[in-house]
């Protein structure tokens, strides 16, 4: 009987970390692929603030196994970098593209963010990179991490239809998300997996040159703006983006997410609302 619950409890600490679909015959050990694509890392200055936040060590650990006390964590040869040399490691790397062919590839050779261990495919834009519109998304879904591309899935498929709505399609807009790889399971981003891709974003708004930014959902407007404030109260507003760089300013208004529309479809009237000041900006352009 207890191995039964054993194998249970084994079963949905599997589901609560993303292992929610099988997509190969037989199982691959990502933890040991992660390390070998991770740049060996330099000892931890003394005194250098944890490699890892605690939280994100205990999110990976089986219930009921806990770590021994006072441990201290020491990091292991090849393991991923810590949130810090992430960041520095995107900002250089994103700096130093010059187009989005070179920020493509900057991003499909970062290590520096987990969340590309157990995704199937860097998803990096869709569209027309030429378009006056940008439009960022959270980040890629199971559609999206199978195909490679942004909004593919039933969130996708809404999308274009608002988008049709105003006369705009693919060819007229330019699509990306703040995290190129899929959180398993669909779970939310952590601060720390945001921050480390963040510098991407930055330098494809600057690449981009949008007129408009459009991000969908709160994590997006959150992330660009850097406010707090909820999606609900954003939305529709008109706010400002200012790179930090110190490039041109680009004006931004922020929408509900279409995912968050399939799940509440009383809010499709705010979300039209929205369309039609986008709509409206568009011929001032
Ligand atoms: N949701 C997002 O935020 N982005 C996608 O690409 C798909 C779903």
């Amino acid at each position: 009987m207890s191995d039964v619950y054993d194998i249970l409890e084994a079963l949905r600490w599997h589901l609560d970390v993303g292992c929610d679909e099988a997509v190969a015959d037989e199982p691959t050990d990502w933890t040991r692929l992660a390390a070998r694509a991770a740049p060996a890392r330099p000892p931890a200055a003394p005194g250098a603030a944890p490699a890892r936040p605690a939280r994100d060590a205990e999110s990976r650990r089986p219930p009921g196994r806990s770590e021994a006390p006072n441990r201290p964590e020491v990091p292991e040869a090849g393991a991923p970098l810590g949130a810090s040399e992430a960041g520095a490691s995107a900002r250089a790397r994103a700096r130093a593209a010059a187009s989005l062919e070179e920020l493509e590839a900057a991003v499909r050779a970062f290590d520096g963010c987990p969340l590309k261990a157990t995704a199937m495919n860097t998803v990096f834009a869709d569209g027309n990179p030429k378009a006056r519109i940008m439009l960022v998304g959270e980040a890629p879904g199971e559609d999206e991490d199978r195909q490679g591309k942004p909004f593919v899935g039933a969130s996708g498929r809404l999308l274009d239809r608002m988008l049709a709505g105003i006369g705009l399609d693919r060819s007229t807009v330019y699509i990306t998300n703040i995290l190129p790889w899929r959180p398993p399971g669909n779970r939310n981003p952590t601060a720390a997996e945001i921050a480390a891709c963040l510098p991407f974003m930055e330098r494809h708004v600057e690449l981009v040159g949008p007129g408009i930014i459009v991000p969908l959902g709160g994590t997006s407007a959150k992330t660009l703006l850097n406010r707090t404030t909820g999606i609900t109260r954003m939305r529709g507003q008109w706010f400002d983006y200012t790179p930090e760089s110190g490039g041109r300013t680009v004006p931004v208004l922020p929408m509900l997410h279409p995912a968050y529309l399939l799940r509440n479809p009383a809010a499709k009237r705010e979300a039209w609302r929205d369309l039609l000041v986008l709509r409206e900006r568009l011929q001032t352009l």
